[in-house]
């Protein structure tokens, strides 16, 4: 019963957070949102560079950018950039007095899966490529959800839902082309 809300209230959240197709524009759409919520406390322009980052001097933020670093391109699951702004929970949460708005959040979340490009007339990066944030899973019963993997644990996967948590699923409960799915998304 649990389960079949989960699955129910996951298609509705989906409907509404479906990313456009159109690539984000970091003079546009990043750098104000830097400038709104970062530059206080990480730029040259106000002389504060906590942590060590500068947001508003992009050859520095360039430097950031890249397998490894803060800003992994093509990986917002991998970028602590990311992680931070992301999950509020964190010790070190950023913007520490809380959150940005959630649309905010994901433009920065698209950005980097696009790469993390600041120049539009550059060369796209190389990068490797992470899984889609959104999946589709189907259970015994048939019933689908979308969300994102997570990993596997034991003989249960663990979801990441579309508005934020992460639910475990037994593997036996999944369709056998989702517990397929499953196991290719763990593979290295
Ligand atoms: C009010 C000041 C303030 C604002 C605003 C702020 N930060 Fe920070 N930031 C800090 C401080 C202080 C640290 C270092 C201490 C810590 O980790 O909490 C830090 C650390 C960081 C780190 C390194 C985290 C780590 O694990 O050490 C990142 C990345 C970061 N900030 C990104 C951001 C981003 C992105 C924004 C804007 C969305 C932002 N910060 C806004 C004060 C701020």
């Amino acid at each position: 019963m649990t389960r079949h809300l989960i699955f129910t209230s996951c298609l509705l959240l989906f409907t509404t957070a479906q990313p456009s197709i159109f690539a984000v524009d970091f003079e546009k759409e990043i750098k104000p949102l830097l400038k709104q919520y970062c530059y206080e406390c990480h730029s040259e322009e106000r002389k504060k560079e906590k942590a060590g980052y500068v947001f508003d001097n992009v050859k520095r933020l360039a430097k950031d950018i890249g397998s490894g670093r803060v800003i992994e391109p093509g990986r917002p699951g991998s970028s602590h950039f990311y992680e931070v702004i992301a999950n509020p929970n964190l010790d070190e949460a950023m913007p520490p007095d809380g959150p940005m708005p959630d649309a905010a959040i994901a433009i920065i979340r698209k950005w980097v899966a696009e790469g993390a490009m600041i120049d539009p007339n550059a060369p796209k990066p190389v990068f490797k490529k992470e899984l889609p944030p959104i999946m589709k899973w189907t259970n015994t019963e048939g019933k689908s959800i979308k969300a994102g993997f997570e990993r596997i644990e034991g003989d249960s996967v663990v979801l990441r839902m579309v508005n934020g948590p992460y639910v475990k699923f037994a593997l036996s409960k999944l369709s056998a082309e989702s517990q397929q799915l499953a196991r290719e998304c763990a593979a290295p």
